[in-house]
């Protein structure tokens, strides 16, 4: 049976949002209130959801909304809201119109969800989410952005297709920011415990860790119109999961970082324990020289921006 407590807000209801709904109408995670700007667009996918529960047998607590006075009392609220990039944009390109909407749904969520963690998912992610946490005010650990569950989890998928093994038993590290600059850790990359390149030649693991990187425009391009949604609204789901379940799960995500891996004032991807504070450690893994690197120029990228474009 469903717990009548918990509750989990989605905002945007495009196709990274309804996936996200769905899969967490589908983990019976408890109630599911799903808000659009249009409407019948949220209420339609709620109903048919709602709808599908008996098929698949959850409970079909599913709403629509475009009234943030619903997300009232959300242990986790979702932000999937924004334009998807198209074929030969970056994801940086996305800042300005994002920013705008990213502003109103922080606005509404500080007003009806103060106590609710939130999970950012809209681009450029990791600057979205450093925006969110300033339009809020929530304390930092209370704003955290999905990024590094679906970079790695495409790590993962092209890994396993190299070796010919289960996805199940790769386990992939991705850190740093959503974009180009992300930095994939084969070092940290196994096979059921067996270092990926004792299964891989040295070009193998480099040719994943640059489709990896461009993930994400491999899909834009293929689609022709949008982005990928499947993946990231899973990924979305399963950070929300882990918050409302309290489960301590160590993922990558985009946290706040006072220092950390020697950066300071700065949202990027790294491993945390996320659970129902939101995120409760920042793991520092041991890096090598030239991987510090990469992740600290792909802090400095964002830091940029975020002066440079948003004026923080
Ligand atoms: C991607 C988009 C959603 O990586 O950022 O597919």
């Amino acid at each position: 049976m469903t717990t009548g407590a918990r509750k989990v807000a989605v905002i945007g209801a495009g196709n990274v949002g309804a996936t996200c709904a769905f899969v967490l109408a589908e983990r019976k995670v408890g109630k599911v209130v799903l808000l659009d700007i249009y409407e019948g667009f949220a209420k339609g996918k709620a109903l048919d959801m709602s709808q599908g529960g008996r098929i698949l047998n959850y409970d079909g607590r599913v709403t629509g909304t475009k009234d943030y006075a619903d997300i009232a009392g959300s242990d986790v609220v979702v932000v999937t809201s924004g334009f998807p990039r198209q074929p030969g944009m970056s994801r940086e390109d996305l800042i300005g119109k994002n920013a705008d909407i990213v502003s109103q749904v922080g606005e509404g969520i500080r007003e009806h969800a103060p106590d609710s963690v939130v999970v950012m998912v809209t681009n450029p992610l990791d600057l979205m989410t450093y925006h969110m946490q300033k339009i809020t005010g929530f304390p930092h650990n209370r704003v955290v952005g999905q990024a590094g569950i679906l970079d790695s989890a495409r790590m993962t998928h092209f890994i396993s297709e190299s070796v010919g093994c289960s996805n199940e038993d790769v386990q992939a590290m991705v850190l740093g920011g959503h974009g180009d600059t992300m930095v994939p850790l084969p070092r940290y990359t196994t096979v059921n415990g067996i270092p990926v390149t004792q299964l891989l030649s040295e070009e193998e693991v480099m040719a994943i860790c640059e489709r990896t990187a461009s993930g994400g425009g491999e899909i834009v391009k293929l689609l022709e119109k949008g982005s990928a949604f499947y993946a990231p609204g899973s990924a979305a789901a399963i950070m929300a999961e882990a918050i409302l379940d309290d489960r301590k799960r160590v993922l990558p995500c985009s946290t706040y970082l006072n220092g950390e891996y020697g950066m300071e004032d700065i949202y990027i991807g790294v491993p945390v324990i996320l659970g129902k504070d939101g995120v409760e450690r920042i793991i520092e893994l041991e890096l090598e020289p030239h991987e510090l690197e990469s992740l600290q120029g792909s802090g400095a990228f964002y830091k940029e921006q975020l002066g440079s474009i948003l004026g923080y």
